[in-house]
């Protein structure tokens, strides 16, 4: 997922859009360019490598005006280069383009240009639309009709925006399918246009945000959007209500420490204004969900990928254990694959940080195709997933920066709990009686998350890291509800530490994996007192029966398992329904202290981006 930013307006434009891409870097980050108009002419600086490179190339070159667009780029065709990075331009140099997603055609395109004779530059399937750009132009009424022309040539997810030194007070911006998001932000004489939010949340909180198959010319007095048809369209301006700062690092060394010690305040915002605490009743505005819709459900199907994916393993304890609705779980990107049985008697509840995720996408399609009602538990705002679904549920965790995501794993599964208790409601599956003491139980989450986030306990997971940065393998063993939370711990370690970590189901152990057992493969074991405690009791003595090293999540009190595991991380005590949002925070910080330990990119792991809207 690339990074875009772009200005226009009274001001100096080249520092505006570089600050803009440095908050968008944790998106993609294997190159990155600028153009700026200058005295008429677009001066282009782009380079290989972070966008530290670019901002040394630019005070070795300065460059300014008040048109500039700029990327940062996850290379999909062509190998991070200088001449693969963005901007492209036309052979006049009057024309450039940036892009985010892929052209999925650019073979043919690419072909049929060279035989008119177009010479290429780089190995990238978004230089064919630079070129067709400036074919299009020619016959065009503008830089607006001729990416409408252009965009109608082009097959797969793409985001584009454009500038062009013949109209020296514009930018266009088109998006076609689910290429990632394109927000216009509304300024006072000024607009900007980015790939994500942080990127101009600065500069103004009114924003509009381009869905597919629409372009958007930007001018310094705002946007008028329009079909690719040409028919104009009243876009929706959203107040974004996140401020600058909570998108900023502040005192933290990475934006995903900043995440993870935020969860109490995360997961209070998710939960404020949505539960009426005596009532025993929950409200999901957005869920737009009717008693009777409510009550022909069948079954749940949830859709992510990933660490949302994770959540939704959780999810299905609590839909199951609440709502008494039969749940399954299925990857994005094998949901629709395997042609599902899918009906009108379906929910189908896609879990999704960026609103973004194309393979996550594609499955809600396939459920709204089949009849499915289709909710979104999404965070970013304005969000294709947001877009197309019948119903939302917003995370209201903030930003998240960091591509290992925390926030959003903690605020989905509560998110889950909440949906569990409406859908309880609406279908009378338990009493309010037993609603109240479960909402009653949620009150309390934040004052326990914020107990297991203290800080002055961080002497405890830098002893950890230092013991173990080193290990080439890790195993994590959960049982019951706490099995996803083995998946996702060792999600979390190998994504940002690069460290071999496999979650697995505790009981499986004998059943293969136990033949990895040596001193060589330390196993983080969630032992908290629970229902299945004793097993995992006796899973931590099979693993120290053969000289296995055990790390153990265990709850706060718990004597006993200081005489079976080599260390110990305690929790507080909890309702079972809960203890995942409890016990998957000290694997997030161990995973974190280990990575910085092994001087890893903590915010910006190496291959990945924080969302992924390619297949
Ligand atoms: C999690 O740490 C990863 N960054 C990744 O697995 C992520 O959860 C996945 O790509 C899904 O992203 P989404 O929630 O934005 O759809």
């Amino acid at each position: 997922m690339c990074g875009i930013v772009g200005y226009v307006g009274p001001r100096p434009a080249t520092s505006i859009v570089v600050n803009g891409l440095q908050r968008l870097e944790y998106r993609g980050y294997d190159s990155a360019g600028i153009a700026v108009l200058h005295e008429d002419r677009i001066h282009v600086r782009r380079d290989a490598g972070k966008l530290s490179n670019l901002i040394a190339l630019l005070a070795q070159q300065p460059i300014d005006g008040n048109l500039a667009l700029g990327h940062t780029r996850w290379a999909t065709h062509g190998r991070p280069s200088q001449q693969n990075a963005h901007p492209h331009s036309d052979a006049s140099g009057e024309i450039v383009v940036v892009q985010n997603g892929i052209v999925e055609n650019y073979r043919e395109l690419r072909e049929s240009l060279q035989a008119e004779g177009i010479e290429f530059r780089s190995e990238t399937d978004t230089e064919v639309i630079v070129h067709l750009l400036a074919l299009n132009y020619s016959a065009a009424g503008g830089l607006a009709e001729a990416v409408r022309k252009t965009m109608g040539h082009l097959k797969g997810p793409s985001a584009i925006v454009a500038m062009t030194s013949r109209e020296p007070d514009r930018l266009v911006a088109a998006r076609l399918g689910n290429a990632g998001g394109v927000a216009i932000g509304l300024g006072d004489g000024e607009t900007f246009v980015a790939s994500d939010i942080p990127a101009i949340l600065e500069h103004t909180r009114r924003m509009v945000f381009l869905e597919d198959g629409q372009v958007a010319l930007i001018t310094r007095d705002g946007v008028q959007v329009e079909t690719l048809a040409g028919q104009a369209v009243k876009p929706e301006i959203h107040l974004i209500p996140w401020d600058p700062i909570s998108a900023a690092k502040g005192e933290f060394r990475h934006f995903m420490q900043k995440e993870i010690f935020e969860q109490a305040r995360s997961v209070t915002d998710t939960i404020r204004g949505r539960v009426d605490f005596d009532a025993g009743e929950v409200v999901l505005g957005q869920l737009n969900l009717s008693p009777e819709r409510a009550r022909s459900f069948n079954r749940i199907v949830i859709v992510a990928c990933g660490t949302s994916a994770y959540a939704g393993l959780v999810g299905k304890f609590l839909l199951e254990a609440i709502a008494r609705i039969p749940t399954e779980v299925d990857y994005g990107s094998e949901f629709r694959y395997r042609d599902p049985i899918i009906d009108e008697q379906t929910l189908l509840l896609a879990i999704t940080q960026s609103g973004e995720t194309v393979d996550t996408l594609a499955a809600m399609e396939e459920g709204r195709n089949k009849g499915a009602f289709v909710v979104s538990i999404v965070n970013s705002i304005g969000s294709q997933a947001a877009r197309v679904s019948d119903g939302v549920i917003t995370m209201h965790c903030g930003p998240e920066i960091g591509v290992a995501s925390t926030k959003a794993f903690t605020t989905s599964v509560v998110d889950q709990y909440l949906l569990a208790l409406a859908l309880a409601q609406a279908r009378d599956s338990i009493g309010p009686a037993h609603r109240r003491r479960l909402l009653n139980d949620l009150a309390h989450l934040p004052r326990l998350i914020g107990q297991v986030l203290d800080p002055n306990d961080n002497a405890l997971y830098l002893d950890l890291a230092e013991r173990f940065h080193g290990y080439r393998n890790f195993l994590f063993l959960g049982r019951g509800i706490n099995y996803p939370i083995a998946l996702e711990g060792a999600l979390k370690l190998k994504e940002i530490s690069y460290i071999h970590a496999e979650g697995y189901p505790a009981g499986e152990m004998k059943h293969g994996p136990i033949a990895l057992i040596d001193r060589e493969m330390p196993v983080v074991a969630i032992a908290v007192q629970d229902s299945v405690y004793d097993k995992m009791i006796s899973q931590i003595e099979q693993v120290k029966a053969r000289s296995g090293i055990v790390i153990a999540v265990a709850s706060e009190g718990d004597e006993f398992i200081a005489s079976k595991a080599d260390h110990v991380i305690t929790v507080p005590s909890a309702p079972p329904l809960l203890t995942p949002v409890l016990s998957v925070l000290p694997l997030q910080r161990l995973a974190y202290e280990i990575a910085v330990w092994r001087g890893a990119d903590v915010d910006q792991p190496r291959n990945l981006a924080k969302s992924v809207t390619v297949e």
